[in-house]
């Protein structure tokens, strides 16, 4: 299957960055938001992303110009209609992206094939939700997704080989490493690293040891490149908080019991850098 035009729903955190590195690799993207100011906050920090590279002489302007041409931002969905891969990254609410793989099913054309960002619903109860089941598959990109290697490749039980096939040339064009999992809820990577967000917020909620030192043991004791709460909070909290609920309800297993202290930050809307404050505060 020749793929010409790629539609990315949602422009934020991952859709941006899936957007950037589909337009990097020569495609005409759409990138699909539900308002016209998101659209243009996303496209901001993507060109101030390309401007940072320019300094550093990392690529030149005109290739910065070139992929940002080849990005053309929409809040109409029904564009999809022009588009042979369509690639959802909306928030993690499982109603919601039903609903647009209903809606995103409707408006494409039969070819298209129809991916997920999730990082923990069903791939077969998304692609239930459409009349083209064999052509509906996870794209679990990693964050941030222009920078990190890793696309985890999750295979709905109605995915077809062919849905397979295309979606592994797809993604290394797009110059990524793949790994492919069942479809089972948090695949591979989100299984592993959940319980480890979770159990170092419990940590901090016990009162065992402060956020500054949990932070500092996992980047000195077992060198990863940043603490657990630095990531929460880069990740989103609200974002973190609707995996484990899902991984909690679909596992059955206490071990993905979310820390209570979520629940308290999201509602005071304290949800990590996206917001200004999450474990630690971005306002200055
Ligand atoms: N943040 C991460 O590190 C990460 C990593 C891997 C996977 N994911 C998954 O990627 C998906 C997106 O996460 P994110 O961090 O980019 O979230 P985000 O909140 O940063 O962005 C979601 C975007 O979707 C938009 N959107 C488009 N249509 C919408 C609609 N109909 N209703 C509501 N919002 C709509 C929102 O306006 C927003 O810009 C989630 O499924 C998440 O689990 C996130």
């Amino acid at each position: 299957m020749d793929i010409k035009k790629v539609f990315v729903m949602g422009s934020g955190q991952m859709g941006a960055g899936i957007a950037q590195v589909s337009a990097q690799a020569g495609y005409d993207t759409y990138m699909c938001d539900i308002s016209d100011e998101i659209l243009e906050k996303a496209q901001a920090k993507m060109k101030k992303g390309l401007d940072k590279l320019v300094s550093k002489e990392k690529i030149d302007q005109a290739r910065a110009d070139e992929i940002l041409s080849k990005l053309t931002p929409t809040t109409d969905l029904g564009k999809v209609s022009e588009c042979d891969y369509f690639i959802e990254a909306v928030p993690e609410i499982e109603d919601l992206k039903l609903k647009i793989f209903k809606d995103a099913d409707e408006a494409a054309p039969e070819h298209t094939i129809l991916a997920t960002n999730t990082s923990a619903i069903p791939i077969s109860l998304i692609a239930g939700a459409t009349n083209r089941p064999e052509k509906v598959i996870g794209t679990h990109f990693m964050n941030p997704v222009p920078i990190m290697k890793l696309v985890e490749i999750i295979l709905a039980y109605q995915t077809n080989d062919e849905t397979h096939k295309v979606t592994e040339e797809l993604m290394i064009g797009f110059g990524k490493e793949i790994v492919t999992a069942q479809d089972f809820p948090g695949f591979i990577t989100t299984r592993m690293i959940l319980p480890f967000m979770n159990e170092c917020m419990y940590l901090f909620y016990e009162g065992q040891g402060t956020k500054e030192d949990i932070d500092k043991s996992a980047k000195l004791a077992f060198n990863h490149p940043m603490g657990p709460f630095e990531w929460i909070d880069f990740v989103g909290i609200d974002t973190i908080l609707n995996i484990l609920k899902n991984l909690h309800e679909s596992h059955g297993s206490d071990r993905y019991f979310p820390c209570p202290i979520m629940q308290q930050m999201v509602n005071a809307g304290h949800l990590g850098r996206k917001s200004g404050r999450g474990f630690y505060d971005y306002t200055k």
